[in-house]
């Protein structure tokens, strides 16, 4: 039997699962656990099952000891981690890639719709008892078929978010790293430009890349400028990925038409310049937060620690 930590709550049934074979302390606070409890209870342990919130660094791999074989993250995200450290020190790192694909682009058409159509700020007017009727021009937002959506990271969640956006009668770009499969770009008719060129022509750029030293504010005033200024971004990703202050400042003076954001550069807060204003949709973190999912993602952490604390390869290693 091995000791496993989980640093925060998951779904039941994938705590079970590695109750069955493992000593499990499992952190069931409602707060997360703070960061000196975290390094105290990792001390002896083999393996972390982590959550995003959680940064797995080489203080903490140093706390936990030499006996610690594997950081499972419960997220596909991992700039929480130290990838390096974790590589350095001989304990394999993973995640949890392709359970959230569809849960993700969900919410990023969420966001397109409701920062195109304005429904955020629709929802806000009638709570706020104000006076309203229909009217031609009243609240008019923009169409999108037609338009172009650009999207930033053409990995699995980009493309889920492009499947359903030319659903939608929308024309696809995207930048990517890699050339994605020939039969999936002419399926969504997608052309692979560079991002000069997809902040030009798009009316929607949506971000899916990962985040890191080459992603940091990879969105900043230059880009956003680069945009039309009828256009709008949306983000799903990771926060820093995007200048928040230059966003705001963006927003605020019409250089964009309007964002959606899902995440931010200092998760929980929220740049203030953003909260007053009308034209960003704010969402909570919320992009993998269906039951199904959670679940799905959890169960997917489990096996990972699983498999390496029994020797094996694990289904989803980092790298
Ligand atoms: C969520 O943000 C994740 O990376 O899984």
């Amino acid at each position: 039997m091995s000791r496993v930590v989980v640093t925060g709550r998951i779904p039941e049934a994938a705590l079970e699962k590695l109750r069955a074979e493992h000593e499990v302390d499992a952190w069931a606070g409602p707060e997360s656990i703070s960061r000196e409890e975290l390094l105290r209870r990792v001390a002896g342990v083999d393996a972390v099952v982590s959550l995003l919130t959680e940064r797995i660094d080489a203080e903490l791999l140093d706390a936990a000891g030499p006996q610690l074989k594997v950081v499972a993250n419960v997220a596909v995200g991992y700039d929480n981690i130290n990838v390096p450290a974790c590589t350095e020190r001989g304990v394999v790192a993973t995640n949890t890639p392709g359970v959230l694909i569809d849960a993700t682009a969900d919410i990023a058409l969420s966001l397109i719709l409701m920062a195109t159509r304005r429904l955020g700020e629709g929802e806000r007017l009638i709570r706020s008892g104000e006076a309203w009727k229909w009217g031609m021009f009243f609240l008019l937002g923009s169409s999108l078929k037609g338009k172009t959506l650009g999207v930033v990271g053409m990995g699995g969640i980009g493309q889920a978010t492009a499947r359903r956006a030319k659903a939608f009668g929308m024309e696809i770009v995207y930048q990517s790293r890699s050339e994605i499969d020939p039969a999936v770009a002419s399926e969504l008719g997608a052309r692979r430009v560079d991002l000069d060129e997809l902040l030009a022509v798009s009316d929607v750029v949506s971000l899916h890349c990962p985040y890191g030293p080459a992603t940091h504010h990879l969105i900043g005033a230059e880009q956003l400028a680069a945009m039309k200024d009828s256009a709008y971004l949306v983000n799903t990703a990771r926060g820093p990925i995007v200048d928040e202050a230059a966003l705001a400042a963006a927003l605020r003076d019409g250089i964009i038409a309007g964002a959606g954001l899902d995440v931010y550069e200092q998760e929980p807060t929220v740049h203030p310049g953003l909260l007053d204003l009308d034209n960003v949709v704010l969402l909570p973190h919320l992009g993998s937060a269906t039951v199904e999912t959670r679940t799905a993602m959890a169960m997917l952490a489990a096996d990972n620690a699983l498999a390496v604390l029994s020797g094996n390869q694990p289904p989803a290693p980092i790298g």
